[in-house]
C-alpha cells in the first residue's frame, strides 16, 4: 500500500513520525519540529543557505522547469507571449492572472498611461543626484521616495489601493528610469508622451532632443517590448524574494519595491549582462574563444551569461534574445561582440566540461549586445531589467498580501558563536587573540 507520507525515524530516541507529502513533493519544514530528543528539546529544523531546496510561499505567477527549458507567465509559454504579445498586456496578465479582452486591454492601457507623470518634486529630487551618479542607485532611492508622495499606500489590505499602487509603479518606472539616464547625460529630462506605446515612450524620454515629436524606430521600440515581456518575472529569484521579505513587514509596497530593485542592482542578478559584455570585451576576438575556453575549463574563470541555478537546459529566453538581436542589428549595424559570442556558445554547447555540468547560455549571455547596440551603457542595463520586472514584483507581493498562510519572514540561524559569557572592565581584558579566520569574519 502507498501512501502520501514520508516516514521518518529518529535514532536517537526510536521513534517514527509520518510527515504528510503535500503538492506531490512537498514537507512542512515546521513537521520536523516535532522530532525532539526529550521533552525541553526545541526540535528538529531543516538548514538551507540560499534557499536552494526551501519553498517559501506558494505561487501562481510564473513556473519554470529548469530541466526542460520551460517558463510559463500564468501557464502562458513564453514563446508565445513574446511572439504575439505586448508588454503592457503580459502586465496585466501577470498581475491579474489572465489576458485580458479588448475593453480591459484598453481601460488597463489609459490607466497605466496616466500614471506616467511624475510630481515635479521628484524631479528635483533626482536633479540632486551627483553629475556622475549610477543611474541604478537613483532609480532604487527614487522608487522609495515615491512613498513619501503617497502615503496612502500603506494601506496594504485595501485592494483598490493596491490596485491603484500596481498601475503607478508600472506607469512610472520608466519615466524614472528616462530620468536617471538623461540625468547622467546632463540632458535635461522628457516628460512622457501618452501617444507613444510603452516601449515607445521610453525610448522617447531616453532619446529624444531637439525634434518636436520622437518617432521610435518600430524594430527597436518592437525589440524592447519583446525584452520587457521576458524580463516581467522568473518565480523566486532574488529580488522577488526580497520583494515579498521586505513586504511581509507589511511596508508599503513602493518601499517594497526599492528593496527589490537594490537587490536587482547586485552583479549576480540584474548585473550579469555587464559581466558578460566586459568578458567579451577582454577575449576582445574569434581566435581568442579557444584559449578562453580553456581557462575556464581549468576552473580559473567563469563564463559569464552561461549557468542558471534553476535552468539545466537552454535558457529559453535566450532563445528569444538571440533572434532579436538580428533584428536590432538591422536598425543599429552589427555588434562585433556577437561574433566572439557565438563563437564561445558553439565550443561550450559541444564541449564536455558545459554539457557536463548542464551549462547552456541564460538570458543574459546576448541581452547586453542588443543594449549596448541600442546605444545604452552598461549602467543602465539593470534599470533596463527592473521596469519590466515591476509587474513581477507586484503580482508576487499582492500575492504574498493575500496568502492566509504568509507572516513576517523571518528564518531561524544555527547559532554557532560563543556561549554566555560576562562583561569586565576595559582595563583587564586580555588582548584579544583571534584566528586569522576569526579576524575575517568579525569585521
Ligand atoms: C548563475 C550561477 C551563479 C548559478 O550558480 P549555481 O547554481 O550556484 O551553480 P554553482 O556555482 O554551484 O556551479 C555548479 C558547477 O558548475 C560550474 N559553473 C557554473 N557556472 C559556470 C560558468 N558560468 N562557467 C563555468 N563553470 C560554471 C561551477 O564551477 C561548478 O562546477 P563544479 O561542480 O565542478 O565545482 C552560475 O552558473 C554563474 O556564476 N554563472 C555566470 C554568471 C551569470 O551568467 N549569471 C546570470 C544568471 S541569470
Amino acid at each position: 500500500m502507498t501512501s502520501n507520507t514520508l516516514t521518518i525515524t529518529d535514532n536517537r530516541t526510536g521513534k517514527r513520525y509520518e510527515v504528510p507529502i503535500e503538492e506531490g513533493n512537498v514537507i512542512r519544514a515546521t513537521k520536523l519540529r516535532d522530532i525532539k530528543n526529550g521533552p525541553d528539546d526545541f526540535g528538529l529544523m531543516s538548514y538551507d543557505p540560499a534557499f536552494t531546496n526551501t519553498a517559501s510561499c506558494k505561487s501562481k505567477v510564473s513556473f519554470i522547469d529548469g530541466d526542460q527549458g520551460i517558463l510559463r507567465y500564468r501557464g502562458y509559454p513564453i514563446q508565445e507571449l513574446a511572439e504575439k504579445s505586448t508588454y503592457l498586456e503580459t502586465a496585466y496578465l501577470i498581475v491579474k492572472g489572465e489576458l485580458p479582452d479588448l475593453k480591459h486591454f484598453r481601460v488597463w492601457e489609459h490607466n497605466v498611461k496616466i500614471h506616467t507623470m511624475v510630481h515635479e518634486n521628484i524631479k528635483k529630487f533626482m536633479e540632486g543626484f551627483r553629475y556622475d551618479a549610477h543611474p541604478m542607485g537613483m532609480l532604487v532611492s527614487t522608487i522609495a521616495a515615491l512613498s513619501t508622495f503617497y502615503p496612502e499606500a500603506a494601506q496594504i489590505h485595501d485592494l483598490e489601493s493596491r490596485r491603484l499602487q500596481t498601475r503607478r509603479l508600472i506607469g512610472k518606472l520608466p519615466t524614472l528610469a528616462a530620468f536617471a539616464y538623461r540625468h547622467t547625460r546632463g540632458l535635461p529630462y522628457v516628460y512622457p508622451d501618452n501617444e507613444l506605446s510603452y516601449a515607445g515612450n521610453f525610448l522617447a524620454m531616453l532619446f529624444k532632443m531637439t525634434e518636436l515629436t520622437y518617432k521610435p524606430d518600430p524594430a527597436l521600440e518592437r525589440a524592447l517590448d519583446v525584452l520587457f515581456i521576458l524580463h516581467a518575472d522568473h518565480e523566486q529569484n532574488c529580488s522577488a524574494n526580497a520583494m515579498r521579505s521586505v513586504g511581509s513587514s507589511q511596508v508599503d509596497p513602493y518601499s517594497a519595491t526599492a528593496a527589490a530593485a537594490a537587490a536587482l542592482y547586485g552583479p549576480l542578478h540584474g548585473g550579469a549582462n555587464e559581466q558578460a559584455i566586459r568578458m567579451l570585451m577582454e577575449i576582445g576576438s574569434v581566435d581568442k574563444v579557444p584559449a578562453f575556453i580553456r581557462t575556464v575549463k581549468e576552473g580559473q574563470r567563469r563564463l559569464m551569461g552561461f549557468g542558471h541555478r534553476i535552468y539545466k537546459n537552454y535558457d529559453p529566453r535566450a532563445k528569444i534574445v538571440k533572434q532579436i538581436a538580428y533584428q536590432v542589428f538591422e536598425v543599429t549595424g552589427r555588434n562585433p561582440l556577437i561574433d566572439i559570442a557565438l563563437e564561445l556558445e558553439r565550443i561550450a554547447l559541444q564541449d564536455e566540461y558545459f554539457i557536463a555540468h548542464k551549462l547552456y547560455p541564460n538570458v543574459d549571455f546576448y541581452s547586453g549586445i542588443i543594449y549596448q547596440a541600442m546605444g545604452f551603457p552598461m549602467t543602465m542595463f539593470p534599470v533596463l531589467f527592473a521596469i519590466p520586472r515591476t509587474s513581477g514584483w507586484m503580482a508576487q507581493w499582492a500575492e504574498m498580501v493575500r496568502d492566509s498562510e504568509q507572516k513576517i519572514a523571518r528564518p531561524r540561524q544555527v547559532y554557532i558563536g560563543e556561549p554566555e559569557r560576562h562583561w569586565t572592565l576595559i582595563d583587564k581584558r586580555r588582548e584579544p587573540t583571534m584566528r586569522e579566520d576569526q579576524v575575517s569574519e568579525v569585521i
